[in-house]
């Protein structure tokens, strides 16, 4: 069990009934499971790569995720929710994977439940920024190292002729504790280089992502 109870700091709580049976209840195969292989396969992943995958939830993603990273990467989940996270160390303890760890805390601290800035290549956020209430604090870009990238996978209102769909779209939503008005994806084009940005199922999934900037220091401006 891999459980590390750092800075335990969030309201947020999702019940263990809601826990335990999220993976059904979350329609991953049907809808939510291909945009989360689209936003993994984003991130450019190698061998040996490190993820920090942001309110990981029940960890879903976590066998995409080793998928590319292999034995010699890590993966980091950072999640508010106790319940959520016990179901994600029975996965990991299940497939007995040494390189999954995670941390318990709000994600609006990222920095101080992980680490320091730079030692990630790349983060994952799947539906998880149109929940987290402090969401633009979670976005702590500073913690990937410039170059790595960043993606965002999340649900919003559908477009066009999709909007028939909106009283079930908005009940999605609201069963999830997801804010459908957020757009979270939006911050990848504002903050990211080389940005993309994918609507599935006429727009009630997005699915966005791109490149850490390179901050140069004084020494480099002149070169
Ligand atoms: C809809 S679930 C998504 C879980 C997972 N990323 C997935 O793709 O299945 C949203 C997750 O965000 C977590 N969450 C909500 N607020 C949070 C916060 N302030 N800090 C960290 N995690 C939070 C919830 O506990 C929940 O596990």
């Amino acid at each position: 069990m891999q459980l590390m109870l750092v800075g335990w700091a969030s309201s947020f709580s999702a019940g263990t009934a809601w826990a335990r049976w999220y993976d059904v209840l979350s329609m991953e195969r049907p809808v939510c499971g291909p945009a989360r292989v689209t936003g993994i396969g984003l991130l450019s992943l190698g061998p040996g790569d490190r993820v920090l995958d942001v309110g990981c939830g029940t960890g879903l993603s976590f066998p995409l995720l080793l998928a590319h990273v292999g034995s010699s990467g890590a993966i980091v989940g950072v999640d508010a929710s106790s319940s959520m996270l016990a179901v994600a160390c029975r996965r990991i303890d299940r497939a007995g994977w040494s390189n999954v760890t995670v941390h318990a805390g709000d994600a609006a601290q990222l920095a101080a439940l992980v680490g320091r800035s730079g030692s990630f290549d790349a983060a994952l956020f799947t539906y998880s920024l149109s929940i987290i209430a402090g969401w633009e604090a979670a976005w702590a870009l500073a913690l990937v190292r410039p170059g790595g990238r960043v993606a965002v996978v999340d649900l919003g209102l559908p477009m066009g002729g999709g909007r028939v769909w909106w009283p079930l779209a908005r009940l999605a939503c609201a069963t999830g504790g997801a804010d459908p008005y957020r757009e979270p994806w939006r911050l990848v084009d504002r903050d990211l280089d080389r940005p993309v940005e994918y609507r599935l199922r006429s727009g009630h999934i997005h699915v966005a992502a791109g490149a850490v900037r390179h901050v140069y220091g004084p020494d480099e401006r002149n070169n």
